[in-house]
């Protein structure tokens, strides 16, 4: 057993004013508003800030919803794929911004980096670290050609956070979890440097599902929990369709599963504590009961954990 556990004590979520919508796209693309919500479930999207600027607004309303002073957090974990400089990394400026005397750094795991950035957090608290921040923040509109229909209307910006805090072992909350990639699989999503993300889609729509699937599965298993005790999913937002063929096969009701994509698009890192905050605020999980979080992206990542909700 760890020497302490951990546990979710606050949240927050930031996503830019812009509004692009399906419509904005059809007057500019080849492209149509049925045929984005159809293939997608995607209706509009936000852009705009810096991948610090969200991450410190997400950040600040956790504090403020866990009660928690700048000087309470012993350590900055930043998810991003679209950090502000090569070096250094941009949890640095965040941490500035933020007020923070804590140590920080930057991982990179794709969509799938704010549940890696999860158990790593929860890794350091089990180890002795008292209070962990952990934001998933990314600007992917930068990272798109805006003039590629193929990848135009999916991504976006947006960010959101978690403080996890120290507890005793017994109290322990993140249950179970599974981390993964598939190295081989770099040429189905990449980004070069000063380039834009290329993707082939229909793989990686195919390749995310049989992960979701499988990383969700070992997850439960690891936390002792069966899709029956799951009272909220949480996955990553890049597709309706994608949601829906996992949950078929975990056997997950779309009833008890947290989407924003229809308003948010794909914010990467953001995607997951994004829907995560929406969810909590529609009141669709209770203390006690079990979230599963799961995501997917480029590497090709994925993660998984379940989570005991309580606060
Ligand atoms: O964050 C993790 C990474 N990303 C993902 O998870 C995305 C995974 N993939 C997907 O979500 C889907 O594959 C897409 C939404 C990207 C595409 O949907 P699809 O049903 O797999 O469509 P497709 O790629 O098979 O394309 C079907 C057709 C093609 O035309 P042809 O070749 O059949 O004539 C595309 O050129 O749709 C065309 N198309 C579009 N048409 C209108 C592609 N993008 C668009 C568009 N508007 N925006």
């Amino acid at each position: 057993m760890n020497m302490y556990g951990s546990k979710v004590v606050g949240w927050g979520a930031a996503l830019p004013d812009e509004v692009v919508t399906n419509k904005d796209f059809e007057a500019r693309l080849e492209t149509n508003d049925a045929w984005i919500t159809e293939r997608t479930g995607i209706k509009e999207r936000r852009m705009g800030g810096t991948t610090s600027s969200l991450a410190v607004e997400a950040a600040q309303k956790a504090l403020a919803n866990a009660g928690l002073q700048p000087s309470d957090i012993g350590l900055l974990v930043l998810s991003t794929t679209t950090p502000e400089q090569t070096v250094p990394a941009t949890s640095g400026t965040i941490q500035a911004q933020l007020g923070l005397t804590c140590g920080a750094f930057d991982i990179n795991a794709a969509c799938a980096g704010f549940v890696y950035g999860l158990v790593v957090g929860h890794s350091m608290i089990a180890t002795g670290t008292e209070r962990v921040l952990v934001i998933g923040s990314d600007t992917l509109s930068k990272i798109t050609d805006q003039q590629d229909r193929s990848t135009a209307v999916l991504f976006a910006d947006g960010a959101g956070a978690v403080i996890l805090e120290r507890t005793a072992p017994e109290d322990n909350a993140v249950l179970g979890w599974d981390l993964g990639v598939d190295g081989s699989l770099v040429p189905i999503l990449y980004c070069d440097h000063g380039g834009y993300l290329k993707m082939e889609g229909r793989e990686v729509f195919k390749r995310a599902v049989l992960a979701m699937v499988s990383s969700a599965k070992t997850a439960m298993e690891r936390a002792g929990v069966t899709a029956d005790d799951i009272a909220l999913v949480v996955p990553h937002q890049a597709n309706i369709r994608i949601i829906e063929a996992a949950n078929n096969r975990l056997g997950l009701s779309m009833e008890k599963t947290a989407i924003v994509l229809d308003t948010t698009g794909n914010t990467s890192s953001g995607s997951v504590p994004l829907a995560l905050s929406a969810a909590v605020e529609k009141g669709m999980v209770n203390p006690g009961e079990y979230i599963l979080f799961s995501g997917f992206g480029a590497g090709m990542t994925w993660a998984s954990a379940v989570v005991r909700w309580g606060k």
